[in-house]
């Protein structure tokens, strides 16, 4: 049996090769400016590359550096992130702006990864892209990619098991460490994909990969058991006056905190708000949570002043509503 070092030795050149052939042209591979970099980074946290794209450029276009994104107001930079989740990350990264805009971009691990909302995975990242330092990022995409290579069964929910392969990466960094860096997340995302068929014979590794040879693909990765979601059942009311719509800031802590909701809660009281024009169903699935919501467009009876009420080119323009909320969104109008 080789040892496992050996066979990711053997494994970087081919796997550089194929990157050099096959990656895919995305926004953010033809800058080695660390700004731009860790933009792309935060984005790519949980959301596919696909649904990033579409956020980027204009991102950028409207945050062209550090300064401009610390300058602006949190309610503008959760505008520009509405739609994309995880909204933590929007706040995160706008505090960040303002350290970074103050003392300039962190020129090492250590202070990329102190940055708030940057963890090992984007420190990796974002020193191996911009700056070639031969710093592994390891999440759960390339850790699948490894495990497969190495036909390694331990469990890679396990943090132990991150930082043994992140040990073994440090020592086959080549000194192409941006696009080895890219390479790996690039052959998990469409080569060695997740659940179903990986497509081994595209793979540059086929001839050194020890669970293809074993034609054990299926055995690897291991994952703990998934817990079930919880669900919730949700009432959400699209309240309708004069042309204005009824929003409520939601609270500091907690599922999309400091973002902006149509009035909702547990229990149905749609008729204390006035007369119900539509009713319907819609779910949205967050990681741990599912929003069971029956939706009731409603002609309120009075403008309710808890509330915050706002014309429909309002809402587009200035306030930030999350996805959760799309499927009644058509009802503001
Ligand atoms: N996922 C995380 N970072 C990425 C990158 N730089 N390119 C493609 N997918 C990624």
């Amino acid at each position: 049996m080789q040892n496992a070092i050996q066979v990711l030795k053997n494994a970087v050149e081919p796997l550089l090769k194929w990157y050099g052939e096959n990656k895919r042209d995305l926004p953010w591979r033809g800058t080695h400016d660390p700004y731009k970099i860790w933009v792309s980074e935060i984005m790519l946290q949980q959301t596919r590359v696909e649904a990033v794209k579409g956020y980027y450029a204009a991102f950028l276009q409207k945050f062209p550096t550090a300064e401009a994104l610390a300058n602006a107001s949190e309610e503008e930079v959760f505008k520009a992130w509405e739609g994309l989740g995880y909204y933590s990350r929007a706040r995160n990264l706008h505090k960040a702006a303002k350290i970074i805009a103050e003392r300039g971009f962190p020129r090492d691990f250590e202070g990329v990864r102190a940055l708030p909302g940057v963890g090992d995975y984007t420190a990796g990242a974002i020193c191996s892209i911009a700056y070639g330092l031969p710093c592994p990022a390891v999440d759960g995409n390339v850790l699948r990619v490894l495990t497969r290579l190495t036909a390694d069964g331990r469990n890679i929910d396990e943090n132990a098991t991150r930082i043994a392969f992140s040990a073994l990466l440090r020592e086959v960094y080549p000194k192409e460490a941006g696009e080895f860096c890219q390479s790996l997340m690039e052959l998990g995302a469409i080569v060695c994909v997740p659940n179903g068929e990986p497509m081994c014979a595209l793979c540059p590794w086929q001839t050194m990969c020890l669970a293809h040879l074993a034609g054990e693909e299926e055995k690897f990765p291991v994952h703990s058991e998934k817990k079930a979601r919880k669900i919730e059942e949700i009432f959400v009311y699209v309240l309708k006056k004069e042309g204005k719509f009824a929003l409520r800031k939601r609270g500091k802590k907690g599922l999309l905190a400091g973002l902006w909701e149509f009035p909702n809660g547990a229990e149905n009281e749609s008729a204390i708000y006035g007369k119900v024009l539509a009713e319907k169903r819609a779910k949205h699935i967050f990681t741990h949570v599912e929003w069971h919501m029956t939706g009731y467009l409603v002609e309120a009876a009075e403008f309710f002043p808890q509330f915050l009420w706002a014309t429909p080119e309002e809402i587009a323009q200035s306030y930030a509503l999350p996805s959760a909320f799309k499927a009644f969104r058509e009802w503001v109008k």
